[in-house]
Parts: structure tokens; sequence; C-alpha cells
């Protein structure tokens, strides 16, 4: 299991675990996370996955491609670190990786 620490803005630290191959989005819905809205189900087509991506981890989990990109510009308080919780799949490599929430998704 990948070990995944969620960080609310106002500080609260949820420890959830999640299946390699299922997506960041997937894993947060599974555990009731609250802020991850994920209306469009995981197709990249809505940005209310929006998470930040912890500063150590942002080699591991890449860079999000052309169409996430495209995406993150409708989200809310985009930051270097942004990422759509949706694209990103987890691996092993991945595990403890620590993201945070947005204040808000839109
Ligand atoms: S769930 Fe819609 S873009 Fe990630």
């Amino acid at each position: 299991m990948v070990k995944i620490t969620i960080i609310q803005p106002d500080g609260t630290e949820q420890v959830v675990e999640g299946q390699p191959g299922a997506t960041l989005m997937e894993t947060a819905k599974l555990h009731d996370i609250p802020g991850i809205d994920a209306e469009c189900g995981g197709a990249c087509a809505c940005a209310t996955c929006h998470v930040y991506v912890d500063e150590a981890w942002r080699d591991k989990t890449g860079s999000p491609s052309q169409m996430e990109e495209d995406m993150l510009d409708f989200a809310f308080d985009v930051r270097e670190t942004s990422r759509l919780s949706c694209q990103i799949k987890l691996t092993p490599e991945l595990d403890g990786l620590v993201v945070r929430v947005p204040e808000k998704q839109f």
C-alpha cells in the first residue's frame, strides 16, 4: 500500500493508504477526504480535484501533462506545486507522499 498524508487548509492531517495503480483522487474519495470534489470522476475535465504536492515530492510525482495544465487554468489559487489528483497514479515510489488541499476548489 502507498501511504499518503493529506493536509487540510487548517493544518489537519489525515494519513490514508492507497492501492498502487489507483489515483490519488480515487484514494482521497475512498477515504472521504474533504475538499476533493472530483466532479468529473477523474476525466481531467473539472479541476475540482486540485491539490498542492509537497515540495519534497515534486520530482517523484512528475510534471502535469498539457491537458492537465490546461485544466489547471480553471482551478483556484494555482501554484507551482499544483496538480490534479486524478492525474497522479500511486506507485510504490510515492509511499509517504504529502499533499495539501486548497482553501476551495473554485
Ligand atoms: S476529477 Fe475532474 S479533473 Fe480530476
